[in-house]
């Protein structure tokens, strides 16, 4: 097996390397689609769709504990369900499921609509406007909170968790402790403060105070666990679904006016701009018996990267993969994961963005970038000017 190239030992996912990220999965997954970096205590990536696809797919060997998370997740316990193996996993994961089926996500459908118009409206009486921070992130923040029965007046308090959580992380990891650290505290006291749970509440925290896994009621620690990656999992992913779906846009007029004119096709677009922006770019496991994949020996403890970015642009798996085609069918992405930790609220996750891409065309008028020289963030600002 040929050594591993300095762009591999070098690779990362997060921060300032998400500028270019699809161009080192490219050339990754030419020169070493399985492969080793030396960041953050050393781990294995995979970049090619069959190899995401067989290792989620398998447990057994690619467990989730200690955490999926890489690095750590300004948390020293594991989140439910995510850091759950199999069989404890299943019986959390039904605690989840009866709150993002198609139906129960239709139920919200008016409110997110409202709340998307009501924030474009904003976007549109400006000639530059942040839409991360105007926008994206106050859309998902919001329907998020009303869902989780969380006090609406703490939001701007999840944004700094999240800025710190989130976006700083890699960059410094004690904010991000001391980040989690607060968030703890704060479910800590919202679940003691709701106890038993007010009759007649009709949020999350009420399904889950009161949900039972093989006739019991789940412990103080495992809402504070469920309530931290619900946290976690529901606000930047949304978030960045629809910021970077509207930096696309902002970039191709033509697409912009097609689907302002045929706002019915954005599901399918949709789809398409999960897929190849993917909002969780990679999740991690770790190996629990010596394997080989693609030659290379993987040994057990040793740490495994599912990168859904690159696999989302696997030319073995799509035609023209760097290519977004609003029509794209039977567009069987990995955004949302796949296997057992497949995405719960995968429903509520499309949902949000086409409602929010929706009620945005048909709110604002033409957008484009200030500046179009300025390369793709993941994360971060998304400074649009508004009309032309
Ligand atoms: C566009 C938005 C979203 C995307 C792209 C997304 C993506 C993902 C991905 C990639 C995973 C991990 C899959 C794996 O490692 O195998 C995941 C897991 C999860 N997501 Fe999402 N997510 C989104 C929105 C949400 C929202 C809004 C919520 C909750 C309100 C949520 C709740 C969860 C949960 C609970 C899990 C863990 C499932 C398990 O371990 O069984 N997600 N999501």
């Amino acid at each position: 097996m040929p050594e591993h190239p300095a762009s591999a030992r070098d690779f990362d996912f997060h921060g300032p390397a998400l500028d270019t990220v699809f161009d080192t999965y490219r050339d990754l997954r030419e020169q070493c689609p399985v492969g080793r970096s030396d960041r953050y205590g050393g781990f294995w990536f995979l970049t090619r769709a069959q190899d995401i696809f067989a290792a989620a797919h398998d447990p057994q060997t690619f467990s989730v504990t200690p955490s999926m998370l890489l690095p750590a997740f300004g948390t020293e316990v594991p989140l439910i369900p995510v850091d759950i193996d199999p069989p404890d996993h299943a019986g959390y994961r039904r605690i989840l499921m009866p709150l993002f089926t198609p139906k129960a996500v239709a139920r919200l459908d008016e409110d997110m609509r409202r709340t998307a118009r009501r924030l474009a409206a904003e976007v549109a009486a400006r000639e530059v406007a942040d839409v991360s921070y105007e926008f994206a992130r106050p859309m998902s923040t919001t329907v998020f909170s009303r869902l989780a029965g969380f006090p609406e007046q703490d939001r701007p308090l999840f944004d700094r968790w999240i800025d710190d959580i989130v976006y700083a992380r890699s960059a410094d990891p004690q904010r991000a402790l001391a980040a989690g650290r607060e968030v703890m505290d704060y479910f800590d006291a919202l679940l003691r403060s709701r106890g038993d749970d007010a009759p007649g509440a009709d949020d999350l925290i009420h399904h889950l105070t009161t949900a039972e896994i093989d006739g019991r009621r789940l412990t103080h620690d495992e809402l504070l666990s469920f309530c931290y990656l619900l946290f976690l999992a529901g606000l930047d992913t949304t978030a960045w679904a629809i910021r970077s779906s509207l930096w696309y846009l902002a970039q191709h007029p033509r697409a912009q006016a097609r689907l302002r004119e045929h706002p019915d096709e954005t599901p399918v677009a949709a789809e398409e701009f999960l897929r190849t922006l993917s909002p969780v770019q990679a999740m991690a496991r770790t190996c629990v018996r010596d394997t080989e994949i693609a030659g290379r020996k993987i040994k057990a403890g040793d740490r495994v990267v599912l990168v859904f970015g690159a696999g989302n642009r696997d030319p073995a798996a799509y035609d023209d993969p760097d290519e977004v085609v609003l029509d794209r069918r039977d567009n069987r992405h990995l955004a949302f994961g796949v296997g057992i930790h497949r995405c719960a609220a995968s429903n509520l996750g499309r949902r949000e963005l086409v409602v929010a891409l929706q009620e945005f065309l048909a709110t604002v008028p033409d957008f484009s970038r200030t500046d179009p020289a300025e390369p793709w963030h993941g994360l971060g600002p998304l400074t649009l000017r508004i009309g032309r």
